[in-house]
């Protein structure tokens, strides 16, 4: 028997993706199900804390995450997994699926739909495939790499006329930074004739930047399961991101999430420069 040929591996590897980018579609579209089902009844859930009153959880977010990770462990049981309120366990094959089971609590609770179910799959650091759901507005926003990004299976592709000028720009901000970064953001953003958006959910925003909604999102601290999807996705449709870095424990730590497509990326890295002297108060 012949060992296999470089073409052969990389056969091998194209399937590998597919088949988790496929599987992650039907996860993310199954948990979406049971979450919009809590959604529903949220009256009925207790909702705890976790840093502040803006930073909450419920039942929900938990079981969703639990139906997430035992789809994935059915499927692929030498993958890694990390899911925000499960954490993270360590796999063999190399793939590591990174997961937010509900993006967007405070909105979720609060009856906003603005709320989805955000997969992603790395490889050797490289968010692989990325997958995001929005059960309310039944859209699902996939991509894997050098295979493009769709929206319901829709090709999308960047406009690079599209500036912070002429477009919507998604600005984040959390209890992790001063209010005066967040208030500069803006600032600086509307300074330069254009104007932000916030919806509640990062995963969400990160989606709508891979098709073409919003012209760039930043936000000064998240983490690898909010941004992971979003990036994968927002690469694919012709735009980019600054590095989030993964190896190791980098993993679990939080750090600043930018991507834009082409007429934005430069100006929003400046403004967003500009404003992280302000972070540490
Ligand atoms: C949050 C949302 C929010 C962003 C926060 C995130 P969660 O995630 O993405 O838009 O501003 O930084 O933590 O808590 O709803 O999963
Ligand atoms: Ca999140
Ligand atoms: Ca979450």
């Amino acid at each position: 028997m012949t060992s296999p040929t470089s073409t052969d591996k990389a056969v091998l590897s194209r399937h590998d993706l597919e088949t988790r980018r496929l599987a992650a579609e039907t996860i993310a579209e199954e948990a979406g199900a049971l979450a919009i089902d809590y959604f529903r009844r949220r009256d009925e859930l207790t909702i705890e804390m976790k840093r502040d009153p803006q930073d909450v959880v419920s039942v929900a977010d938990k079981s969703v995450e639990d139906l997430i990770r035992k789809r994935i462990a059915e499927a692929f049981p030498e993958d890694g997994i990390l899911g925000e309120e499960h954490g993270l366990q360590h796999g063999t094959s190399g793939f590591t699926w990174v997961v937010d089971p509900i993006d967007g609590t405070s909105a979720f609770l609060h009856g906003l739909g603005n709320w989805c179910v955000s997969i992603a799959v790395i490889e050797a650091e490289d968010p692989v495939v990325g997958v995001v759901r929005l059960p309310c507005d039944d859209e699902t926003f996939s991509a894997m790499r050098d295979a493009g990004a769709t929206l319901n299976g829709r090709p999308l592709h960047l406009d690079s006329r599209k500036t912070l000028k002429n477009a919507l720009t998604g600005i984040g901000a959390n209890s992790h930074i001063p209010p005066k970064m967040a208030g500069a953001l803006i600032e600086g953003l509307m300074a330069t004739g254009g104007n932000y958006v916030r919806t509640g959910s990062g995963a969400q925003m990160l989606a709508f930047v891979a098709a073409g909604r919003l012209v760039g999102y930043y936000e000064p601290y998240m983490h690898a399961w909010d941004c992971l999807a979003g990036y994968c996705l927002v690469r694919e449709a012709g735009g980019s991101f600054t590095d989030f870095p993964v190896a190791g424990d980098a993993i679990l730590k939080g750090g600043p999430v930018l991507a834009a497509g082409p007429g934005a990326f430069d100006d929003l890295k400046a403004l967003a420069d500009r404003c992280e002297p302000l972070r540490h108060g």
